[in-house]
């Protein structure tokens, strides 16, 4: 699998190479490389859980910013029709592989979130695990206007980011998302939100202890004029 570019802008402003992540190797200047992305915890995420059991989920599924690929497989694993993406082919032999392990047939390919090219009235769910505050201002509202391109009407948007709430950390910088970002990207492309929650995970990394603090996002898709 290849793809022209796995560098997504960060919402720092700084250009942040997924692929190079995902192979060991420093994303960006001045960020060191890492063995295992914090976020690899080789089982779907709380959120994903909550929303498939809370039953928002349905018919036919996009994860995108799929990464490694455990919450496609949990979602196929449930029945569901899922196509995984990620700018990052790295992350997505890794995904296959987790998926063949696992016994289920997920779509994989590369492709970038702010463009989704090729996907038109194409699914009637997407999750988004935190891949919404990779972007960039720009990006952010690309990508909602893709996603709401690549959906059919009355789909499902399920979407978690880092809020605005978290310290600065010099070492690991995350992202901040406000809940006003939201409101404006998301209405102003078409998106009715339904519900916006505060949450937050404790979790351990490189052996400390840390808190995050999230978005739980779910949004309608509206016609647009
Ligand atoms: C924080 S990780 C989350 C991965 C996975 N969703 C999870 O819950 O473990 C963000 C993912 O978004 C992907 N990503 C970042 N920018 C992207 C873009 N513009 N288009 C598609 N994927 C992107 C990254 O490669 C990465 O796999």
């Amino acid at each position: 699998m290849t793809a022209p570019n796995s560098s997504a802008r960060s919402s720092g402003g700084v250009p942040f190479d997924f692929d190079a992540l995902y192979r060991g190797e420093s994303p960006a200047e001045g960020i060191p490389a890492v063995a295992t992305p914090p976020w690899d915890t080789r089982a779907p995420k709380e959120n994903v859980v909550a929303w498939q059991e809370g039953g928002w989920v349905r018919g036919d599924v996009l994860d995108i910013g799929c990464g490694l690929g455990d919450n496609a497989v949990y979602l196929a694993q449930q029945g569901f029709n899922v196509t995984g993406l990620d700018i990052s082919p790295t992350a997505l032999s890794i995904a296959e592989r987790r998926a063949n392990d696992a016994g289920v047939r997920v779509t994989f390919a590369v492709s970038d979130s702010t463009k989704l090219e090729g996907y038109t009235e194409t699914f009637d769910t997407i999750v988004d695990s935190g891949m919404f505050h990779c972007l960039d201002d720009a990006g952010k509202r690309s990508y909602a206007a893709a996603a709401h391109r690549a959906t059919r009407p009355g789909a499902t948007l399920l979407l978690s980011c880092f809020s605005d709430a978290n310290p600065a950390d010099e070492d690991w910088p995350r992202p901040a998302v406000s809940e006003q970002t939201l409101r404006d990207v998301l209405g102003g492309a078409g998106w009715d939100i339904e519900a916006l929650e505060p949450a937050s995970w404790r979790r351990e990394i490189d052996g400390t202890q840390v808190e995050m603090a999230f978005w739980y996002v779910r949004a309608r898709r509206r016609a647009l004029p």
